[in-house]
């Protein structure tokens, strides 16, 4: 059987060097397929989807990805539109939703909450983002776009930008790239440095060093993955006003970076990628998007068939 196979994806914690490389052979095989044989992947399986946050990258490559593969997808989009404006509880909604889908996705608002929900639902949950902890499937992406467009993970030097105390990604991505033998810079105003609770636990498998300059770094980086500063999490607007715009890459900085080294973005951006990098060949944010469908994809597809596919 398949070690995917009707398996939660909660944690990247969960993901092994060994794990990661096979779902990227798998996501490598789906982009290869001809749309008719992908078609046949989950024919006739369906997706149930759950936001209580705002998504767009998440819940609609989830979405096409479904389709690419042959099942639907059926959900809620706008928690304000569904019957937790009643006072239904998030079990009893993921109960339902069990019901209705063959796996379930779940991004909200709290850190926990789709580990909650793998143990309330009978079939397979994929955690699309909980709170400021994890988002794993955006790591396995992240990752699977390093690979993709520098042709290896191992030996590359990784600087990650901006908002590392609220940004999930960032936590998801560290732990993804544990399972490799990389440099990474961590750069970042002081008040948003990575949060100290996790820095014992990814420095057991993750060399670090910490910076609040990006220009000191710059020249020397194959990848930098820039983040958005996380508005929405700041207990305090006062805060977000002293660090908003702390970074912007333009392409003053693009001048100082190696030719050959990449820019990643989770995405949404707001201001802290300028839009005329976006033409530049070293811009890869939005291939990594159309990456997010096919890794999405390739882990519907083994999710969901017990020999794979
Ligand atoms: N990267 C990401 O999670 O984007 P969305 O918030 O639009 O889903």
């Amino acid at each position: 059987m398949n070690e995917f196979y009707q398996q939660d994806i909660i944690s990247i914690k969960d993901y092994t060097k060994e794990k990661l490389e096979k779902i990227f052979t798998f996501t490598d095989k789906i982009m290869n397929l001809d749309p008719i044989s992908r078609r046949e992947i989950c024919k006739g399986k369906t997706l149930g989807y759950l936001f209580y946050e705002p998504s767009t990258r998440t819940r609609l490559s989830f979405d096409s990805a479904m389709a690419s593969v042959g099942g639907s997808s059926l959900g809620i989009s706008n928690i304000e539109s569904s019957s937790t404006q009643k006072g239904e509880s998030l079990a009893d909604t993921v109960k339902i939703m069990s019901i209705y889908s063959d796996a379930l996705i779940l991004r909200h608002t709290l850190d926990g909450s789709s580990r909650f929900a793998a143990e309330i639902s009978d079939k397979p949950v994929i955690n699309a983002g909980s709170g400021t902890e994890e988002h794993p499937t955006q790591a396995i992406q992240d990752l699977f776009t390093i690979k993709k467009e520098k042709k290896k993970i191992d030996g590359l030097k990784i600087g990650i930008v901006g908002d590392l105390k609220y940004g999930r990604t960032v936590y998801s991505l560290l732990h993804g790239l544990g399972n490799y033998d990389v440099d990474v810079r961590l750069i970042s105003p002081e008040s948003l440095k990575i949060r100290t609770d996790s820095v014992y636990e990814i420095k057991k498998k993750l060399d670090f060093t910490e910076a609040t300059n990006v220009e000191d770094h710059i020249d020397e980086l194959d990848v930098l993955y820039v983040t958005r500063i996380q508005k929405e999490r700041f207990p305090d607007e006062e805060e977000y006003l002293k660090v908003k715009g702390s970074y912007v890459v333009g392409l003053d900085l693009l001048k100082q970076m190696k030719s050959d080294s990449i820019i990643l973005h989770p995405l949404p951006r707001i201001d802290e990628i300028s839009t005329d990098v976006d033409n530049t060949p070293n811009a890869k944010y939005f291939e990594q998007a159309e990456y997010g469908k096919h890794t999405r994809a390739a882990l519907l597809g083994l999710t969901l068939n017990e020999n794979g596919f």
